[in-house]
């Protein structure tokens, strides 16, 4: 068995070095209308957002990237200083290895920012029994809260990363049920984590009594790519080939966006590069958006480079708010836009399906 800490260091340096998301941008299908008399002037123009029963100064989260070993310190550091200062939110990675007392600090070092808008997180997979892993209680969670004084705990669906991951935990069954449990006890969205929520798992989810979705979409971060170069690594040939076969699996974010629409906010992520891609996900009908390795660089430098970078896609969010003739979320959550290229395709033949067969 391989050491969590190993694991969680691996998934830093893969994304750092390695190509890790499918090479076609379906953010980039999304075509915001353009307004030649906006009539709105761009230094009044209000970002605010309530997202989670919080208020954000600009729609965005940074979302879960890591904890659990030495160097997650200073990027969950970095990123809270960064998100405390420009008045987002953020999330950590799975907690599951600071419950169990590995490098509980690589987590709670968050505390110490005023970051308006804290998840936690937790694999679903580990809400029930697998293998020889002792299962997460409803009791934990209460402790993965308490260890990042979360607002909001995020339960996470990586099935893909699981099949393909050389020890991954592959029993599904009695999810929904974990979650429900969960949900009756603490404020619980659930998230994806790079493939994507069909409008049929939606419609479930909202069943269990979460607060919210992360829909994680296919185009961005790739799990299944991630696994196939730590497979490689210990030479795994089979989960090698699976991770190139399922690269490029789920469903691309804009349609998961799209289809998941059901009353609950919804975080947009998954591919999730600029500004405009916020402000197409605002307009598609979510509450914000959530990105992860657009600022995973700048996240192992220093908090200056994530709030830079952080800044520009505030900055390009508000220009294409001026562009859309929109003074605040609300009217850019109405702003004209069409669709084209693949992510047309996907959503035509899914009205299709609905209707016929092949
Ligand atoms: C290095 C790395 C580690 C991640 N670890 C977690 C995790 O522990 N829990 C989780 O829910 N998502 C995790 N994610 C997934 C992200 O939160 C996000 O859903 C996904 O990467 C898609 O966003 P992106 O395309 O902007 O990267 C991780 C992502 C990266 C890049």
């Amino acid at each position: 068995m391989i050491p969590i800490r190993e694991r969680k260091a691996d998934h830093i340096d893969i994304c750092l070095s390695e190509r890790i998301a499918p090479g076609y941008c379906y953010w980039d299908d999304i075509k915001l209308i353009h307004n030649a008399l906006p009539e709105v002037n761009a230094d009044d123009i209000d970002m605010t957002a309530d997202v989670l029963g919080q208020t954000l100064e600009f729609p965005l989260i940074v979302t879960a990237i890591t904890g659990g070993f030495t160097g997650a310190k200073k990027i969950n550091e970095n990123i809270a200083k960064a998100c405390s200062e420009l008045g987002i939110g953020m999330g950590v990675g799975s907690e599951r290895a600071g419950v169990n007392g590995v490098d509980p600090e690589s987590y709670s070092v968050i505390k110490d920012y005023d970051v308006p808008l804290v998840i936690g997180n937790v694999g679903a997979p580990q809400l029930i029994p697998q293998k020889s892993k002792d299962r997460f209680t409803v009791e934990d969670i209460g402790k993965a809260k308490d260890l990042i004084d979360a607002d909001v705990i995020a339960i996470h669906l990586n099935f893909l990363q699981e099949i393909v991951q050389p020890e991954g935990d592959t029993s599904a069954e009695g999810c929904y049920e974990a979650i429900r449990d969960i949900a009756r006890s603490y404020p619980t969205i659930i998230k994806e984590t790079g493939a994507g929520v069909s409008k049929d798992v939606a419609t479930r989810l909202k069943g269990t009594g979460i607060i919210g979705m992360d829909i994680a979409g296919m185009g961005g971060t790739s799990f299944s790519a991630v696994e196939l170069y730590r497979a490689m690594k210990v030479g795994d040939d089979i989960r090698t080939g699976m991770g190139e076969s399922f690269f490029d699996w789920g469903i691309p974010s804009p349609v998961s966006l799209l289809e998941a629409r059901n009353g609950l906010p919804i975080i947009s992520s998954g591919g999730i590069l600029d500004g405009i891609h916020v402000a197409a996900s605002i307009a598609m009908g979510a509450c914000c958006a959530g990105i992860a390795h657009s600022v995973l660089r700048e996240a192992t430098e220093s908090s200056d480079a994530v709030k830079q970078k952080l800044l520009l896609i505030k900055e390009e969010l508000r220009a294409a708010m001026l562009l859309t003739g929109s003074a605040n979320i609300k009217q850019l959550s109405k702003a004209k836009y069409i669709i084209l290229g693949d992510t047309k395709q996907w959503l035509e033949e899914l009205q299709w399906t609905q209707n016929n067969t092949y």
